[in-house]
């Protein structure tokens, strides 16, 4: 069959395809995204043809003109390789947060592998059981970002028939991690632990999403489930068990489980919560005695769907903003020009306006424009900004109405732990000046990768660190919380 390059500029990387090979099948692998999930409706798959050509069809015109793009663009959902091509692609570089910290365990015989399945990136260490060492590190990116970047896209492609191609996808590729760890170490793992939010988990186990697509978004809870190699089509020895730990509730998954266990909340006197600013804006609070979480509509937000010039934390995307003799200064990843910002700058763009009086207690821009101007030509909307309010409101009446299920008052939290790479660019004093979190900075802790250090927790002993945590711990509905309502909306205003 006849054969093509595409060039990937600046990235340096060279593919070859077959002819009328869709760009969505080889350009997911590096990186790029496909939010929408190929349904043409984002824009955010484009591409720069800057040598070659490839066809366009009158609804891919009509795409490029809808998101107002030259005809040297491509959607790369909409293309198909028929002639070696040469494509900018820059946006696209993902922080990976793998984790080297110190944690708890009783040394083991053997090693082992903890797995981090996350909607956009996968994280794989292998650990020596007995001193805790990690020998080696695999990321690499969700291979199922060609069907969607967030978790309703995922769900969607699943309902579609994509299923066993997304639970394939996934099981190979981490199977491929570990194999590549193995190699590089010449040793063979006794344990895997995969953890996980609940979609992530359901594909890989190759359960129907169904559930999790319509009300009351409800699915049993199968506890922890072991896998032979040959079950996952994995060809290498696992000499002991490959698990997946069991989500707590419909969207509160095991990576929130192995964060309770990275924090040792369950183990606290004192009132401890953990917030995942990530895909579904999961809260815990808890004690040794009594752990209540729940899942936020705070997500789409803090990971950039939702907003005009939103992007995640890849490349372009503006991840910090300070105030230095009254002017904006940003920090941008790849230390390119901003193509937009991620969550963590918009918490810090909502305080720096609020600091210079330019938006009002409810965010409402004070000079009554729709926009307001933060640096080049990134501007916010009126309508980003409710958007936040929309998250900032649901976090911080999360917690209060964690709180009143244990019967405590917020104050009495003694620790907060923010979990994910989203911490890693957060200015703690923009986090608490939105009145998202009603704390102080010194109890407020960013954590890095609590999934990933729960998942090695895990891998010590036979799961009764997991069973501990859940025998105290209850998931609940917060918009089933009578009071939901009343206290969502006292919080939807800045500090
Ligand atoms: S337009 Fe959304 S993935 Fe291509």
């Amino acid at each position: 069959m006849k054969q093509h390059t595409i060039r990937l500029h600046p990235l340096g990387k060279e593919i070859l395809v077959n002819d009328q090979t869709p760009l969505i099948d080889s350009l997911h692998e590096y990186g790029i995204e496909f939010p929408c999930g190929g349904n043409g409706t984002c824009g955010k798959c484009r591409v720069r043809l800057l040598d070659g050509n490839i066809p366009l069809s009158e609804s891919h015109r009509r795409k490029l003109e809808q998101f107002q793009l030259t005809p040297d663009w491509r959607l790369a959902c909409m293309s198909r390789c028929t002639e070696s091509v040469t494509l900018q692609a820059d946006q696209f570089e993902h922080l990976i947060l793998a984790d080297e910290s110190d944690f708890d365990f009783l040394p083991e015989i053997g090693y082992g592998v903890a797995v981090d399945l996350g909607t956009t990136t996968l994280v794989a260490q292998l650990v020596d059981l007995r001193s805790g060492k990690i020998f080696a590190v695999e990321t690499l990116l969700n291979p199922q970002v060609r069907f969607g970047a967030d978790l309703i896209s995922r769900i969607q492609a699943g309902l579609n028939g994509h299923a066993t191609e997304m639970t394939e996808m996934i099981r190979s590729a981490i199977g491929q991690m570990i194999e590549r760890m193995i190699k590089e170490c010449e040793r063979i793992p006794d344990k895997v632990v995969l953890v996980g939010n609940t979609v992530m988990q359901r594909i890989f186990s190759g359960l129907d999403l169904t559930p999790l697509s319509c009300y009351p978004f409800q699915v049993e809870n199968s506890g922890i489930v072991t896998y032979s190699t040959s079950m996952l089509n994995w060809c290498f020895e696992v000499s002991k068990s490959i698990q997946f730990y069991p989500s707590i509730g419909s969207f509160v998954g095991s990576d929130i489980l192995a964060g309770i266990a990275a924090t040792g909340l369950h183990r606290n006197e004192k009132y401890t919560a953990l917030i995942d600013l990530g895909t579904n804006g999961e809260i815990v609070v808890g004690n040794r005695d009594r752990i209540i979480c729940a899942s936020t509509a705070a997500g789409p937000a803090f990971e950039g769907s939702c907003l005009s010039v939103g992007m995640r934390a890849v490349t372009g995307a503006i991840s910090s903003l300070r105030l230095v003799e009254n002017k904006m200064v940003s920090s941008v990843i790849g230390n390119v020009a901003p193509k937009g910002i991620c969550g963590s700058a918009l918490i810090d763009a909502v305080a720096i306006l609020r600091k210079q009086e330019k938006i009002g207690l409810f965010g409402e821009i004070l000079s009554g424009e729709e926009e307001i101007h933060l640096i080049g030509n990134i501007r916010l909307t009126q309508r980003d900004l409710y958007e936040f309010l929309l998250a900032k409101a649901a976090i911080a009446a999360g917690i209060i109405l964690l709180a009143s299920q244990l019967s405590i008052d917020p104050s009495e939290i003694s620790e907060t732990y923010i979990a994910g790479g989203f911490g890693n660019y957060l200015h703690t004093e923009h986090l608490l000046s939105t009145g998202m979190v009603e704390t102080t900075p010194e109890k407020l802790h960013k954590m890095g990768n609590t999934a990933l250090i729960g998942a090695k927790m895990f891998l010590f002993g036979n799961g009764e660190l997991a069973a501990e945590i859940l025998a105290k711990t209850n998931h609940i509905n917060l918009e089933g919380c009578p009071e939901f309502q009343d206290v969502y909306i006292s919080k939807m205003m800045l500090s």
